[in-house]
């Protein structure tokens, strides 16, 4: 069995342009939640006025500015959900020090990034300009701005990959099943090395309003921003928009060994799975649960008792939540008093990044197994309701310093899909356990 390791990471994030300023600021438990009517007074009418915006800035102080990751013109061509991909993906490859010239190794690489929604607002201006000033006043590049494959497609162009070139769309799982599909692409011989993430760009008044009038959003911390994600706390009351984009180079392991790369972790298992229950409500009683979570243990061979932390998807949400938290302890029954369940939610410090959750809290896993620390839930004040089903570790405020032999990152999106990666470190060797 080919197996599959992480050699590269890349990260836009609210917390940071770039990997080491956004763990840093993560670590230091500094938040990227912010208000949005600093921005356009186009957000003042809305409910939610609160979001996890990319910093702007020199790449040097953790901001972002197009100009130092595009090429020109490109900033015309490509949406900024693109754009943030570029910069991710450019990240992740210069880290993994990877950098291939030859055919063979060209074609041996390939792509696999996904958006939930794409460019949004380039769909409201072309909806405009169409309804009042007809079909030329639709731009040419609308298409090719709008497709969320395009992010992966204007990777491929800028570095040559010749490799498989994919894209998943599924909402809040997105990072996650491009990261676990990349990972099969992999085992399956139809790559050697891959560039796999998410990347998403749509904070947007109309964004903030569907979602508001679909009850997801916080609203009740509007002049208090940085208070609004707070997953697994007792006040949470939904989720905080985030934008940005997480990208890691996924390689086989003997070819990262050949070239002498530096491994994060492996890739060990993989789960997905549906709820087949509702279009955004998880199912409540959590029975039949969390068949993603045991499906990616069961791939990677490895017991729920031997999994040292899991990063959970919790957006914040009173449902979302409390449906994970169950699953979570029913994975853990028997093996784990749940006090010793380490679990955090970094959406508490980032927001909900949609179609880019997955594969930023998916780095944030592969740095926890290679860091030995446990990243933090924000605001955490009152684990509940009730505080007696809220009983494990959800590691409040700061950040707690603990062996991560294996790690589960957790992401669930609207339509009931579910997925999980399991990552360990390379030297694993916890065994099997006892596998159910
Ligand atoms: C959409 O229109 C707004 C208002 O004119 C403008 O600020 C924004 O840059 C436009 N976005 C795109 C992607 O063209
Ligand atoms: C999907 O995730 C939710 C948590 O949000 C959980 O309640 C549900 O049982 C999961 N479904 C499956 C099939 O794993
Ligand atoms: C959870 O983390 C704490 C340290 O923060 C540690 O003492 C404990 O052993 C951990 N539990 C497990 C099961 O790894």
């Amino acid at each position: 069995m080919r197996r599959v390791v992480v050699t590269g990471l890349g990260a836009v994030t609210p917390l940071a342009v770039g990997v080491r300023h956004t763990w840093k600021r993560l670590l230091d438990s500094q938040c990227g939640v912010v208000s949005l009517l600093d921005r356009s007074s186009h957000f003042a009418d809305l409910p939610s006025q609160v979001a996890a915006c990319v910093p702007t800035g020199t790449v040097d102080s953790g901001g972002w500015n197009a100009k130092e990751w595009l090429d020109p013109g490109d900033e015309r061509r490509m949406a900024l959900f693109s754009q943030y991909s570029i910069a991710a993906a450019t990240e992740a490859l210069r880290d993994a020090g990877w950098s291939p010239s030859s055919h063979l190794e060209l074609e041996r690489t390939g792509v696999c990034l996904g958006s939930g929604i794409g460019s949004l607002d380039d769909a409201y201006n072309m909806s405009v300009a169409y309804s009042t000033g007809g079909h030329k006043k639709v731009s040419p590049l609308f298409v090719p701005r709008l497709l969320i494959n395009l992010a992966a497609g204007h990777i491929t162009i800028k570095y040559g990959f010749r490799g498989p070139n994919h894209a998943a769309s599924t909402a809040c799982t997105t990072g996650a099943h491009a990261i676990g599909d990349a990972g099969r692409f992999i085992q399956f011989g139809d790559a050697d090395v891959m560039v796999a993430g998410g990347a998403e760009a749509c904070i947007h008044p109309l964004a903030i309003a569907g979602f508001a009038r679909a009850k997801s959003l916080a609203t009740a911390w509007n002049d208090q921003p940085h208070l609004s994600s707070r997953p697994f706390d007792r006040d949470r009351a939904g989720f905080v928009m985030g934008e940005g984009s997480g990208v890691m180079v996924l390689e086989e392991l003997e070819h990262a060994k050949r070239r002498g790369a530096r491994i994060y972790a492996e890739l060990k298992g993989y789960g997905l799975s549906a709820d087949a229950h509702h279009i955004t409500a998880p199912p409540t009683d959590g029975s039949g649960a969390l068949l993603s979570m045991r499906r990616a243990l069961q791939n990677a061979g490895i017991a729920p008792e031997r999994v040292d932390y899991v990063n959970a998807h919790a957006t914040s949400t009173p449902q979302g939540d409390a449906a994970e938290n169950r699953a979570i302890k029913t994975l853990f029954d028997g093996a784990r008093r749940p006090a010793e369940i380490n679990v955090s939610s970094t959406k508490g410090a980032v927001g909900h990044l949609l179609g880019a959750a997955g594969s930023v809290e998916a780095l944030f896993t592969v740095l926890a197994v290679h860091e030995n620390i446990l990243p933090p839930t924000l605001n955490l004040e009152n684990p509940g309701d009730p505080p007696e089903e809220f009983d494990c570790n959800y590691v409040p405020k700061t950040p707690q310093q603990h062996g991560v032999e294996a790690a589960i990152s957790n992401s669930f999106g609207f339509g009931g899909t579910n997925a999980s990666l399991c990552f360990a470190k390379l030297e694993y060797s916890g065994g099997m356990g006892r596998v159910r």
